[in-house]
């Protein structure tokens, strides 16, 4: 397949180029188009034939479920059976943006979209690129992160064409995602409501508006692949690059010695501004605080595979605020490879 490159610059949106990527999306096709989280692999979430090419590009196991992308309050007619008022109180705080409510499904998704189960995650994106080919195109968007299944999440076009050129219609190429972790899912079908991924949007930050969350145990360790999984996405070993990754809680010396130790040719490390001057292997940054550190994150796993390095020493961020979105995926890029100096 010939996949069509489509540039719409998210400052200066070209309608024409929109209304290109909507027609693809309304008659069927696959797109590929950023978010403020990361790019998403686009189709129309009513049409079943349309998600189902969004499994095959993505080698997606069908057992998983795609979040549905709106625009509009009204949208959710029909996606959803009925909206409890903690879904109304974190929308009005935390709509548009990084933030996904799992809710009772309702009679106008089709159970590939879902993966079968009864309920539905939906966002409300705020990157302007995504929400003008949804208007144009009057389609809730299906759309998981638009990377080849079990590979680090895309924050730039260049890591969608990586993955999907030849396997998708189109993909719009904008510029880098600012947030750079998929969005917070929060389940609101269980009582008290339940943390299944941490995202921009920190748990203190749901807790404030709806008061008691709880943590799906998949938020910050192994899930266990036997008990039925409240976030299936989250059982897969995910984010993957090549390398072997290492997970390392320690002071910035003590990692710093661990990794010296460790250095060889094949291996390298990730770690936050101003300890690379300790190490003896070549560093990906991951910044210098956990909002920089999400925005850099999957850039940095997949700048390791283009090197071919072959064991990668993270130093582990504090698992607090975005944080923890950060540590929950580095687990899982380690299939919880993790150790304490
Ligand atoms: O930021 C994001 O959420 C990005 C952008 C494109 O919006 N999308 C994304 O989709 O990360 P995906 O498919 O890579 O991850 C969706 C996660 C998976 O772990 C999936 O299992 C979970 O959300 N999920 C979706 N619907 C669900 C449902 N009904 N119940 C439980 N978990 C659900
Ligand atoms: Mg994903």
């Amino acid at each position: 397949m010939k996949t069509e490159h489509i540039p719409i610059d998210e400052k200066n949106i070209d309608p024409a180029a929109v209304r290109r990527a909507a027609q693809i999306l309304k008659d069927g096709g696959v797109v590929a188009v950023p978010t403020e989280t990361v790019y998403g692999l686009a189709a129309d979430a009513m049409n079943e034939d349309a998600v189902r090419r969004i499994f095959a590009a993505k080698d997606r196991p069908a057992d998983n479920p795609l979040i549905v992308h709106i625009t509009r309050w009204e949208m959710l007619d029909g996606l959803v059976e009925d909206i409890p008022e903690a879904a109304r109180r974190l929308a009005e705080r935390f709509w548009p943006g990084p933030l996904t409510m799992v809710l009772k499904k309702g009679s106008r998704v089709p159970d590939v979209t879902s993966a079968g189960l009864p309920s539905v995650g939906i966002r409300m994106p705020s990157h302007p690129v995504i929400r003008a080919i949804i208007d144009e195109s009057g389609l809730p968007l299906a759309a998981p992160s638009a990377n080849r299944s079990g590979r680090p999440s895309t924050t730039t076009a260049q890591h969608c064409i990586d993955d999907l050129d030849g396997r998708v219609d189109a993909i719009v190429c904008s510029g880098e995602c600012s947030v750079g972790v998929e969005s917070t899912v929060l389940s609101l079908v269980t009582d008290p409501p339940r943390l299944l991924r941490p995202g921009a949007v920190t748990p203190e930050q749901l807790c404030e508006v709806i008061g008691e969350i709880e943590l799906d145990p998949a938020v910050t360790g192994p899930a266990d692949v036997n008990s039925r999984v409240s976030a299936p996405g989250m059982k897969y070993r995910h984010y993957a690059p090549l390398a072997r990754v290492q997970l390392v809680r320690a002071s910035a010396e003590a990692f710093a010695a661990y990794v010296n130790e460790r250095a060889d040719e094949g291996t390298a490390a990730l770690c936050f501004a101003g300890e690379e001057h300790l190490l003896h292997v070549p560093a990906q940054l991951l910044g210098s605080n956990e909002n920089e550190a999400a925005h850099v994150l999957f850039a940095a796993l997949r700048e390791f595979d283009r090197k071919g390095v072959q064991t990668v020493y993270v130093h582990c961020p504090d698992p607090t605020g975005v944080g923890l979105a950060v540590f929950n995926r580095l687990q899982r890029a380690a299939a919880f490879d993790v150790i304490e100096l």
